[in-house]
């Protein structure tokens, strides 16, 4: 049985992603039973270092949701609109969705994973948060049996890629901010990296995960780095410490509430120790912090944006569906938390 995928976007990530499906050896096996069937892009005119036949590319996004030949829809082409109404189409159409789109998530999760189980399909956000770095999967399967109490990451790569150069080189803000554009680390408009909004989306996400229920982006404060100066790098570095955006979220250790009546959740520039280990996390790399009752401390570390690391979470994601299917596990199943990611602790 194999599965067909209507991947929506061609940029960074959803290139990655075809790069991956054009070179399947030595991958899972599930890869070789997924078949990238039709791309969204915005022009067919523009030239691509990936090489798809001609007739896959469509400008027509809505036909692809809409098309009852596709099983899974990938959605990559980030920002609010039309990706929310089109994850929204695809799962009334039945299909499976896979989404690195942590603005959409962050906002609209709760309505997503609600029409999700009306319509009893998987929604999949691993890329969402991150980039390649298993994060999602961990806070709803393998630390289940814990009490999540604190968070700390450094949860955007741009922001992280930017401090790190000003912090060895003394480069200039702008200077850096264009390299890590060049790169692909940035989103299309990079104030949300740069003013700490794509971080606060993420630790709503995964403090969502953690602690359960909906979290409001309000609830979350957020701070940016465009006031932290070479001047002040210096001065931390002369006082033992770095400066690194930290997404925070917190509730009281001894809470057994779902979800907790008291959650602190911020994003701001911070002053880390030199031996501290989030303080050696440089360049585009994340890392994630969880403290965890009975497990204590543990720490996700790895590459946090880009092509090939945010397209290996979307590929994981098609690949665990796939699995799912495979072995016939339907999204409906009330038993199944893995389904409902941002609904899940809501009903306990
Ligand atoms: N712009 C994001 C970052 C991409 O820099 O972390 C990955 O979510």
């Amino acid at each position: 049985m194999g599965f067909k995928i209507g991947l929506l976007g061609l940029g960074t990530v959803g290139t990655g992603v075809g790069e991956i499906f054009a070179n399947p050896k030595g991958r899972h096996p599930l890869l070789q039973e997924l078949e990238i069937a039709k791309v969204g892009v915005r022009s067919l005119e523009k030239a691509r270092s990936l090489n798809l036949p001609t007739e896959v590319l469509t400008t027509d996004l809505n036909a692809i949701v809409n098309d009852p030949t596709i099983d899974m829809v990938v959605e990559v082409i980030g920002g609010l609109e039309p990706a929310r109404s089109l994850i929204l189409e695809a799962i009334a159409q039945g299909k499976h969705v896979v989404t690195a789109n942590k603005a959409v998530i962050a906002r609209f999760g709760e309505e997503i994973f609600q029409a999700a189980t009306q319509a009893g399909v998987y929604v999949m956000i691993e890329a969402a948060v991150a980039g390649g770095i298993p994060v999602i999967q961990p806070l709803k399967e393998s630390l289940g049996a814990n009490r999540i109490h604190t968070l700390i990451g450094i949860l955007n790569g741009t922001t992280n890629y930017i401090l790190t150069k000003m912090q060895q080189s003394g480069a200039a803000f702008d200077d850096v901010l264009a390299e890590a554009q060049e790169l692909g680390y940035a989103e299309a408009d990079p104030t949300a990296d740069v003013d700490g909004l794509d971080a606060g989306d993420k630790i709503a996400i995964l403090a969502s995960l953690a602690f359960g229920g909906r979290i409001d982006l309000e609830q979350v404060h957020r701070e940016g780095i465009r006031q932290v100066s070479a001047a002040d790098i210096n001065y931390a570095k002369n006082l033992g410490f770095v400066i690194k955006l930290l997404a925070i979220a917190k509730v009281p250790p001894t809470t057994a509430e779902l979800p907790p009546p008291q959650l602190e959740a911020r994003v701001h520039p911070t002053l880390v120790p030199v031996d501290h280990p989030l303080a050696n996390v440089n360049d585009v790399y994340n890392a994630l912090l969880i403290e965890a009752n009975p497990l204590g401390q543990v720490m996700f570390f790895g590459p946090g944006a880009g092509a090939g690391p945010t397209a290996s979470a979307v590929v994981a994601d098609l690949i665990n569906i796939a699995a799912l299917l495979k072995t016939g596990i339907v999204a409906n199943d009330p038993e199944s938390s893995r389904i409902h990611p941002l609904l899940a602790c809501s009903h306990q």
